[in-house]
């Protein structure tokens, strides 16, 4: 219960005590709704309010009754705020009495699983309200915590990526990694799916057992079979040598089919009977052979499409689509092309070219304006002819590939206008009309990512969160 509303109502009319009685219960609802816990409670620990959410969090019944902060978690609260508030660099206490935010992170036990929690506390003072409260906010940054865990280890096979969507994806692809489950990663070309294969494979329990890759979209339609199955000798013309398939070579680790859907729909139910089964023939042999691999699918064309179209067996779509994972591409992720570009940077260094790179605006408004088809792959190639082209360290527009360039010629960014000098004491411009249109248009085109609109403006952050405040613009 909002009992601090409630006192601050006593004193009021019957009518603003219903008014007050519905905004609480409004309130309650938004609030059991959000995504973090959040807890009132008073200085000695009694809890006064908490959301639905808070509980969940610590892993406590639903009818659990939270009545003092001592019940979650074995928490010294005392202790870990007067830590946090020295970790802050106050070292009277001062934090700890004042208003100011007071931040520190748990690793709660859950059940089996453990569980990173980020609080933030500040204390609240009021005329209306008989006690100081202190409101609490609980967040659940367990998948930040691993990823960046996992990134450290280099576990994610080279991938980088800043986008949030991208980083579920990755957490979602560690965790599935330790099962068995078959994989279908779909995806643009070049966006990832070969790495999210390796990763995966690297996680699992298979990982001390080879990753085998074929590339469907390779084979010529005639050795298909005799590529995944293996052949004897002269089971047909050109066989002077028994073979083994790629089945065979995978067994006990992973087969990666790339590109499955180029697999003929005459194999396609040779393959469904191989993975459900776990057994097949060779070419030409009667005798039937036993693997145990896990398989990872990838194609660059949407498979239920094909499975709608005929082109695809629907058997086989649902057999090797247990876990689907679709890859976004890059001109979805606008925010990853900076990170991206800096990783291709240093990796030309650690090459041997000069570390003295810079790009400048309109190179840079080029990058995010242009849609990146070949996604990923093309970026790199786009940062290595950038950079060996750049004169003097410095890439600008011209030093790009021509696609980027013509494409920045024929679709300019809509709503910006032309580069003029940065205004004093900043690095990018003040645009017409204010800047408004220029910051609207910017933060649309960068998803509202607020990284990627100062890239696009030329500014840097601090620059564009002060036109924001100006402009009167909220984040998007
Ligand atoms: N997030 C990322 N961070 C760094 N490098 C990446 C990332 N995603 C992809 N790459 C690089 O981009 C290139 C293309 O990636 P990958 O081969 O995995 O794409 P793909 O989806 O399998 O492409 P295709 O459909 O053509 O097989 C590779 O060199 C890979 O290392
Ligand atoms: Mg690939």
């Amino acid at each position: 219960m909002l009992n601090f509303l409630m006192a601050a109502t006593s004193r009021n009319s019957n009518e603003s005590m219903m008014h007050l009685t519905a905004t609480r219960e409004i309130l309650e609802s938004v609030i059991d709704q959000i995504e973090d816990g959040i807890i009132l409670a008073q200085p000695d620990g009694k809890v006064t309010y908490h959301n639905i959410r808070a509980k969940e969090l610590f892993g406590l019944a639903n009818d659990f009754p939270l009545k003092n902060l001592n019940e979650l978690s074995h928490i010294n609260w005392k202790k870990r705020m007067a830590r946090a508030a020295l970790d802050s660099g106050d070292q009277y206490g001062t934090v700890i009495a004042s208003d100011r935010l007071i931040r520190f992170e748990e690793k709660v036990h859950v059940g089996e699983t453990a569980r990173f929690l980020e609080f933030t506390v500040r204390r609240l003072f009021s005329k209306n309200v008989q006690h100081e409260i202190r409101v609490i906010v609980v967040r659940d940054i367990s998948v930040r915590r691993r990823l960046e865990a996992t990134l450290q280890t280099g576990g994610t096979c080279g991938l980088i990526t800043s986008s949030p969507e991208m980083l579920k994806l990755l957490e979602r692809a560690r965790q599935i990694a330790a099962s068995d489950a078959s994989v279908l990663l779909q995806g643009e070309s070049g966006t990832g799916k070969s790495c999210f294969a390796r990763m995966i494979h690297d996680h699992s329990k298979r990982s001390r057992h080879p990753l085998v890759e074929v590339n469907c979209a390779a084979i010529p339609e005639t050795l298909m079979e005799s590529e995944f199955f293996g052949h004897t000798k002269g089971a047909f013309t050109g066989a002077i040598e028994q073979r083994n398939g790629k089945f065979s070579a995978a067994n006990h680790g992973t087969l990666f089919l790339d590109e499955i859907g180029e697999i003929p729909l005459h194999l396609q139910a040779k393959l469904l009977q191989a993975i459900e089964d776990g057994r097949f023939q060779k070419i030409g042999s009667n005798e039937t052979t036993s693997v145990s691999t896990r398989l990872i699918c990838a194609s660059n064309v949407n498979l239920r499409d094909a499975v709608d179209k005929g082109g695809f067996r629907a058997d086989l779509y649902y057999r090797i689509s247990v876990i689907p994972l679709t890859i976004p591409p890059l001109r979805d992720r606008l925010g990853d092309v900076p990170v991206l570009v800096k990783h291709f940077i240093d990796d030309l260094v650690a090459r041997g070219h000069a570390d003295n790179i810079t790009i400048t605006r309109s190179a840079w408004q080029a990058l995010l304006n242009y849609p990146w088809p070949g996604n990923i792959r093309e970026l790199s190639n786009a940062v290595e002819h950038g950079v060996i082209c750049a004169e003097t360290g410095t890439v600008d527009i011209d030093s790009l590939p021509l696609d980027i360039r013509l494409y920045s010629q024929e679709m300019p960014i809509q709503g910006f206008a032309e580069p003029q000098a940065p205004a004093e004491g900043e690095t990018g411009k003040e645009c017409s009309n204010g800047g408004r249109d220029e910051l609207l248009a910017a933060l649309k085109k960068a998803h509202g990512s607020k990284a990627v609109a100062a890239q696009i403006l030329g500014i840097d952050r601090t620059t564009l969160w002060r036109r924001m405040q100006k402009q009167g613009v909220s984040s998007m």
